[in-house]
């Protein structure tokens, strides 16, 4: 293959990146990369500052120092116009879902495809929107509130209205905590596929390594402000880094020890 044909598209690239929140430092020199078509998913024990690390790719939270660029943008010297043309190619999927009180679920998920100037017909809209609420096990609940789903039903909106646009970057924040065992693998199934099917770049933030495992080209590891360990699944599982290793054998009970001694 010609040298030309390997250079893949740097979607995120972050380099040195500080951020401090309050007076505690939560990112300290951040080196990442996630090139187009890649699954990345980012571990890391709680309270770590893994949400943080998602938001200021996303542009939500400032950080002090540093080279963020996001679709070949930096973030620091970029206009809000330029963000909002960077947020539109991206979908966000929060910690806690925050979907909108007020909004239907139907009218949750519709939200993204209507601030933009999708091309698309109501009803159009609404037939993408059933289909995603299908995809993601919840069909029927379109005229629902949100008070009226529970916490995994919630979470399972949050991430239909993520994928409704379409977007070419995915940011996931923890999809399955919450769920139970089955629906975490109708959504890890569905990470795979948005990949798979239409190539979308997806970073996914998750406590759980047996899921990542399944899913992600790499395995970031975040570590007190820095990522500490990075490597395709079968290899992220075998580092000797005794923060690494201390983690994975922390997760690593039942299945997940066999699964590990497969790959
Ligand atoms: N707005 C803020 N002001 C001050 N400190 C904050 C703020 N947001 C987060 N922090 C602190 O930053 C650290 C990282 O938080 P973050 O939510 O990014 O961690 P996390 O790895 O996502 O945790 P979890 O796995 O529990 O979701 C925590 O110590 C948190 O208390
Ligand atoms: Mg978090």
């Amino acid at each position: 293959m010609p040298m030309d044909n390997q250079k893949e598209e740097t979607v995120i690239l972050m380099a040195d990146v500080f951020c401090q929140l309050g007076n505690k430092v939560v990112l300290n020199g951040i080196e990442l990369f996630v090139r187009k078509g890649e699954i990345l998913a980012v571990v890391g024990i709680s309270g770590i500052g893994k949400s943080t690390l998602l938001k200021v790719i996303a542009g939500l939270v400032p950080f002090q120092r540093g080279t963020v660029q996001v679709f070949g943008c930096n973030l620091s010297e970029c206009s809000e116009e330029e963000l909002n043309q960077i947020r539109q190619r991206m979908g966000f999927v929060f910690q806690g879902g925050a979907l909108f009180d007020w909004m239907t679920v139907a009218e949750n998920v519709a939200f993204p495809l209507k601030i933009r100037d999708s091309g698309l017909t109501e009803n159009e809209i609404m037939e993408r929107v059933r289909k995603i609420l299908d995809a993601v096990g919840m069909e029927g609940t379109e005229n629902l509130f949100p008070e009226q789903l529970s916490g995994g039903m919630k979470k399972r909106v949050a991430i239909a209205r993520a994928l409704a646009a379409q977007p070419e970057l995915i940011l996931y924040d923890e999809p399955t905590s919450g769920l139970d065992p089955v629906m975490s693998g109708i959504i890890d199934e569905l990470i795979k596929q948005m990949r798979d099917q239409f190539g979308v770049t997806e970073v996914v933030v998750t406590h759980d390594l047996a899921s990542a495992i399944k899913f992600a080209d790499r395995i970031a590891m975040l570590h007190n402000g820095k990522i500490i360990a990075e490597a395709p699944p079968e290899e992220f599982v075998r580092l000797s880094n005794p923060v690494v290793q201390q983690f994975v054998q922390g997760e690593a009970f039942g299945p997940l020890t066999e699964f590990i001694d497969r790959l």
